[in-house]
């Protein structure tokens, strides 16, 4: 079964057939909302809003651990991930839908990791390759089947937020190699790699980063909602065909 943890402008999948809800418990405390398990395609699936169905748990708050060991329990064999980013590379402009390959981490005092010592012993996940390829490839298959065009690979810079960055950020993470920036895509992809789920992500990119392009006298959120209501009816259209194969 799928899993498909959904971020701004995904709080809800409103293709997806209900069947139920289930409020998970896990060590690690509670995950960020109910999962919906239900059908997409006629294939099941369960959907987890990553920041609460209301949209209230902004991206440093959000109980990572909680969410990915919610999903685990719940017996999921991979983990879809869309979330909105700020595009860096010039061709990442508002609409375009990505699926990266590489990330950067830039977060910190976020708890990080299912392996924090006490009675454990020390364990060191192999993480060259973030996002697992062969669901990397499954996404870029269901997007070619969908008729929707994406990007194949980018570096993502995940940063601490909840703020947008500055100018000169956005320029220090163009010189790091970074083409994407978000808040919230770690620790989710280490967790995940740490419990051995497959998982890769869409980006939805819905500005262009802190000075570049149409921000560069600033980011306007009322810009970003158009930008989000029509590339999520695309990204459903590859949620879909990502079930149906
Ligand atoms: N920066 C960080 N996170 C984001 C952005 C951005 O510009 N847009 C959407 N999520």
């Amino acid at each position: 079964m799928l899993a498909i943890i959904g971020g701004t402008g995904l709080t809800q999948l409103s293709t997806l057939e209900i069947v139920r809800r289930e409020v998970a418990r896990t060590p690690y405390g509670e995950p960020s909302g109910a999962l919906t398990f239900g059908t997409l395609s006629k294939k099941p699936v369960v959907f987890l809003a990553r920041h609460g169905y209301g949209h209230t748990i902004p991206p440093h708050q959000v109980n990572y651990r909680a969410n990915i060991w919610a999903l685990k329990q719940a017996k999921v064999s991979a983990i879809v991930s869309v979330a909105s980013v700020g595009g860096i590379r010039a061709d990442f402009s508002p609409g375009a839908l990505v699926i990266p390959d590489q990330i950067i981490d830039y977060t910190w005092g976020r708890k990080s990791t299912f392996f924090d010592g006490g009675d454990q012993p020390v364990r060191h996940i192999d993480f060259t390759r973030p996002y697992d390829e062969a669901l990397r490839q499954r996404l870029l298959g269901a997007a070619a089947n969908a008729g929707e065009p994406v990007f194949d690979g980018g570096v993502y810079a995940t940063t601490q937020g909840p703020r947008l960055e500055t100018a000169a950020e956005i320029n220090r993470f163009e010189r790091d190699g970074a083409d994407l920036v978000g808040m919230t895509g770690m620790p989710e992809a280490a967790l995940a790699r740490e419990l051995e789920l497959p998982y890769a992500a869409i980006n939805v990119v819905v500005n262009c980063a802190a000075g570049r392009a149409s921000s560069e006298q600033g980011i306007h959120f009322g810009d970003i909602e158009v930008v989000l209501q029509e590339a999520m009816v695309r990204v459903h259209n590859i949620l879909e065909h990502i079930c149906k194969a």
